[in-house]
């Protein structure tokens, strides 16, 4: 099974061709870095993994499903968009700014995500959110505001 898979992925932004023919496979349990210059195109081949950029060539499989069968912009699979949708929630994504809300606290901004997106319950979002912090070192910044954590934090 691979987790992610693309084939022959292609994207551009106008006259500039950001994505040439991507091909990757990812397999369960397998870490991966891409590197390259700024402006290589890193970001949009990640934000085209959860359809935040619509690519314009090239076959996007998660978890050995094809989601898209892109040709010139137009997808070729044909499925249900809660379908689609359901299998994309499972595409998690942190962004390079990482947009947290200033008027909530660091668990409320962990915690909104899984509420509100994936209906869980709260009282198990909050335990989960203090797992997951107290593990990365920030069980004690719970209750603090970003505005009050240093950039790695
Ligand atoms: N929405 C957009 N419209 C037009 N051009 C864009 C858009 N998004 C990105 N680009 C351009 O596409 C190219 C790739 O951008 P991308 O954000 O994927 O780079 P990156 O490899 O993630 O860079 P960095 O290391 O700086 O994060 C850049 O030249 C960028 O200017
Ligand atoms: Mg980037």
């Amino acid at each position: 099974m691979t987790m992610v898979k693309t084939v022959g992925v292609s994207k551009a932004f106008g006259e500039l061709q950001v994505l040439k023919e991507v091909s990757l496979e990812v397999a369960p349990q397998e870490v991966v870095c891409i590197i390259g210059p700024s402006g290589a195109g890193k970001s949009t081949y990640l934000r085209s993994l959860n359809r935040l950029e619509k690519i314009d060539h090239g076959k996007i499989y998660i978890e050995d499903t094809l989601l898209f069968d892109c040709v010139d912009g137009v997808n070729r699979v044909k499925m249900p968009l809660h379908e689609r949708n359901t299998a994309l929630l499972e595409v998690g994504m942190v962004f390079q700014r990482f947009n947290l809300f200033p008027h909530k606290t660091v668990m409320e901004n962990v915690m909104l995500a899984p509420v509100h997106v994936r209906k869980v319950p709260v009282k198990e979002a909050r335990d989960k959110a203090a797992a997951l912090l107290d593990r990365v070192g920030l069980g004690d910044k719970t209750h603090g505001y970003p505005a009050q954590l240093s950039g790695g934090q």
